[in-house]
């Protein structure tokens, strides 16, 4: 038997004869929503950086892969200290990316491809290029400017010392200090992430009133929803208080921290959902929030907050029957009493590819992927790995943009491998992402990885996440509800049942035989023969 079941897909969005997600109400429950990285999608001009007219002329490309939904990494006016992660000005698109003409005629398109767009927002910090901190730097300690981000005096006898002992993400102190007008050495600042993105103030009123009004400049814009940067970073614990320990980079995630889950920042979001609802249409809020449980999590999705939060925990599970079975569990558990769908993601630009991360192996990043995609909820595609990209590993030291990479002993500094632009053909200068090159250097070996390459083999990845996609258009139980019906499995191996479907995954370096095979197979991500025999590392999706 085929490593496919069921016919192979036609390519595009309605062939199956479901619509898009479209104007379905609470769209985002059970969407599929695929990250594009701007930089690296595709160029549209040939200078070798991605940007917006290139996203534009490949959303066709998107629609035929059967997602719902596409959420664009920053594309807004920044000098790129932290790959546009550090925003000059929240209401213009950097001219590397095109202009607000082309964003309108994206998002125009995307609308009629029945494709929703979810910008990035990034309130925690802005670049130190934005016109708020350099006003705030030129008018020196004791302006009302400067209480829109986090100055405050050194400690020590010449104020040589930082406020606080807080570390950044990225490696070194959490504070820079600046210079005075005159040159002599002045007060310090807040930055979380790189020394190029001060962090924001979010007592100070001037800052809540002019995110409300950057949500609703993107809103008439058209666009669908937020996916908010650091959502669990803005307030900071009164007085800004030391940690008092070392080994910040340990706790994170593992513990409340001064700096991130504060309860404050409930308050923000539940009036950006005022302003959501206001707009109608479904709008969505999307948290990028690293909490210590997902109990935390949970809290930014009561119903009168954001709709999805990323399921960090979820990312970041091994490749074990019981161990992914737990965070399935805890993941639902924990979202049933706020009402909120659940999500699963195995990739995005911060964390190494999926394929990579679970040990190498094709066979298993599309195992991954066919479990993650029978689970309730939404689910998230980060571009690329429905090629079977795997992480770029040897990437020069010379190409290199990652922030943290020049820091030694912040976040590992490896993220420009999963950031490489994806292949689209299988030659041309830089595989078809553009007519020159690519900022970031493609493997030879992604010639046969492109597109162009994969499009009607139906052995290749992106024909099976196609089929993946389509099945799950053509059949809503599989994304709906909140509970999955765990089967008897033997171990090593995973089996539930959703609506009319089983799933089962082995885990396995071996093939196991399944004590009653659950019905007929209609999708496998492997090579099942339709023999009582699953393989290796292979998911299989069953109807009854
Ligand atoms: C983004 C990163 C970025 C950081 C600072 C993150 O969570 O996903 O790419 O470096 O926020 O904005």
């Amino acid at each position: 038997m085929t490593q496919y079941l069921a016919a192979p897909a036609t390519g595009t969005a309605t062939a199956t004869g479901t619509p898009a997600t479209g104007d379905r109400p609470g769209w985002w429950r059970d969407a599929v929503i695929y990250q594009v990285y701007p930089r690296s999608f595709a160029d549209g001009n040939g200078d070798g950086m991605g940007d917006l007219a290139g996203i534009r002329s490949r959303l066709p490309y998107l629609a035929g892969l059967g997602v719902d939904a596409v959420w664009l990494s920053p594309f807004y006016a920044s000098p790129q200290a932290d790959a546009g992660y550090d925003v000059a000005d929240y209401r213009a698109i950097d001219p590397m990316f095109g202009d607000l003409h082309d964003a309108d005629a994206l998002i125009r398109d995307a609308h009629d491809l029945g494709l929703r767009i979810i910008v990035d927002l990034v309130p925690n910090h802005s670049s130190d290029q934005h016109e708020w901190f350099q006003r705030a730097l030129r008018e020196g300690p004791g302006s009302p400017l400067r209480d829109r981000y986090h100055f405050r005096p050194g400690k020590g006898e010449h104020g040589e010392e930082p406020p606080n002992d807080w570390e950044s993400i990225f490696g070194g102190p959490a504070w820079t200090r600046t210079k005075n007008p005159d040159g002599s050495h002045g007060e310090w600042y807040l930055h979380l992430f790189a020394p190029e993105q001060p962090d924001f103030n979010w007592n100070n009123q001037a800052v809540r009133d002019e995110f409300r009004s950057v949500l609703r400049f993107w809103l008439d814009m058209g666009v669908d929803g937020f996916r908010i940067d650091v959502a669990h970073g803005l307030v900071k614990a009164d007085g800004l208080p030391d940690m008092g320990h070392g080994e910040q980079l340990k706790l994170l995630g593992n513990q409340v921290l001064p700096f991130f889950d504060q309860d404050g920042v409930h308050e923000i979001y539940r009036s950006w959902r005022k302003i959501l609802e206001e707009y109608g249409g479904d709008r969505i809020g999307v948290a990028e929030a690293w909490t210590p449980s997902a109990e935390r999590t949970a809290l930014y999705l009561r119903p009168d907050e954001l709709h999805q939060a990323f399921n960090f925990h979820y990312l970041n599970a091994e490749w074990d029957a019981a161990g992914l079975r737990q965070v399935i569990d805890e993941s639902l558990d924990s979202m049933r009493p706020v009402g909120a769908a659940t999500t699963w993601v195995l990739s995005n630009h911060d964390v190494v590819r999926h394929l990579t991360r679970l040990g190498g192996s094709a066979d298993r990043a599309r195992a991954a992927t066919l479990l993650m995609l029978a689970l309730p909820g939404s689910a998230y595609v980060y571009q690329g790995e429905e090629l079977g990209l795997p992480e770029v590993l040897d990437l020069p030291d010379e190409v290199r943009q990652d922030p943290s990479f020049f820091k030694n002993n912040g976040q590992d500094g490896m993220r420009d491998g999963c950031r490489v632009p994806i292949p689209w053909t299988a030659e041309g200068p830089s595989y078809g992402f553009g007519t020159g090159g690519s900022w970031l250097p493609q493997p030879e070996q992604w010639a046969g990885l492109s597109i162009e390459s994969q499009t009607g083999d139906p052995g290749s990845t992106l024909e099976l996440y196609r089929r993946t996609l389509a099945v799950r258009r053509d059949h809503p139980d599989l994304g709906a509800g909140d509970a999955v019906e765990w089967l008897d499995a033997p171990e090593g191996v995973l089996a539930f049942r959703r609506g009319a479907f089983t799933c089962t995954v082995n885990t396995n370096a071996e093939p196991v035989e399944l004590a009653t095979v659950p019905g007929q197979a209609l999708l496998s991500s492997g090579d099942y023969d339709g023999s009582g025999a699953l393989p290796a590392d292979t998911t299989v999706w069953w109807t009854a």
